[in-house]
């Protein structure tokens, strides 16, 4: 796709504007959203119209506007073309997801790390999602396990509001619930453990591993991630075996599993950990 966009746009920007274009870009639902560098931005209707002409199934072309920022992981986004919209409709592991990019966080890139997860829980257990967002990780999981329970935990109310509709959209997907607010006060007041907990807040997961622990029950499985350098994945490890010794429970086994990369050097690990 990257050198498609780019041979599209060859007549129209110079070898050196060429070399600076980003190729490649998200596609969610009917959504292209794209880094446009700063000194493009001219061309931003022209990069637009392209990635229209090129896919049809594509009706708003967005740019990143900013960094995915603050607590709920927001991206700014500016809409350079097609629909002035900024709600879609997105299709993931068989599961249909209505999300508004600027107002929740949501990746397409994890789908195949939410797949390889739900692909591990088995019949009967009873599955908690910290950090939910709109619902994909419960959402995949319902789906694809369906004798298992799952609960999703989210604080963004915009995001709460989404995973609420998208279960709903799936109608199939009868073992999911959610609830809305702060793990840090919902997770206690459960008042109950499960046997898997998973742990999708790269950046601050490591802040909540004494209060999920808490949470999971004797040999549960915790699926923790975080973000390392090559070389540093046995800290991500180290960090769990921490919070055991912290918490008087015991790292039984543990794996790591590269789920994707925030930059070239810097990667998102997911930790399979079981605890006694
Ligand atoms: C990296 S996103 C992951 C969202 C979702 N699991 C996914 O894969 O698309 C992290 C989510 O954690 C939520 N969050 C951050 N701190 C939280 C907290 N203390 N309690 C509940 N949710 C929180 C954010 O609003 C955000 O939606």
């Amino acid at each position: 796709m990257s050198g498609e966009l780019k041979k599209a746009l060859a007549g129209q920007l110079s070898p050196d504007e060429l070399d600076r274009l980003v190729g490649s870009f998200d596609i969610v639902g009917d959504m292209a959203i794209i880094i446009v560098p700063e000194e493009l931005l001219h061309r931003k209707r022209q990069i637009a119209d392209t990635i229209l002409a090129l896919h049809k199934h594509i009706r708003v072309v967005a740019r990143r506007a900013g960094h995915y920022d603050g607590e709920f992981r927001i991206l700014p986004l500016e809409i350079i073309g097609g629909e002035e919209r900024r709600e879609t409709l997105h299709r993931e592991n068989g599961v249909r997801l209505l999300l508004n990019p600027e107002k929740v966080y949501y990746s397409v890139r994890s789908g195949n790390e939410r797949k390889r997860v739900a692909a591990l829980v088995r019949d009967g257990e009873r599955v908690l999602v910290l950090f939910s967002g709109i619902g994909p990780y419960p959402l995949v999981i319902g789906r694809i396990q369906p004798l298992c329970q799952v609960v999703g935990i989210e604080k963004n109310p915009d995001a709460h509001a989404y995973a609420v509709k998208n279960l709903s959209y799936n109608k199939k997907i009868t073992n999911v619930s959610f609830i809305h607010g702060d793990v840090r006060e919902q997770l206690p007041q459960l008042g109950r453990v499960f046997d898997r907990i998973i742990m999708p807040l790269p950046r601050s997961a490591g802040d909540f591993l004494d209060l999920a622990l808490g949470g999971l029950c004797r040999d549960g499985w915790l699926h923790f991630y975080d973000l390392q350098e090559k070389g540093g994945f046995a800290e991500a490890v180290e960090k769990i075996g921490q919070a055991c010794r912290r918490n008087g429970r015991e790292l039984a086994t543990a794996s790591v599993t590269v789920a994707g990369h925030c930059s070239p050097r810097l990667f998102r690990v997911c930790v399979d950990a079981r605890i006694g």
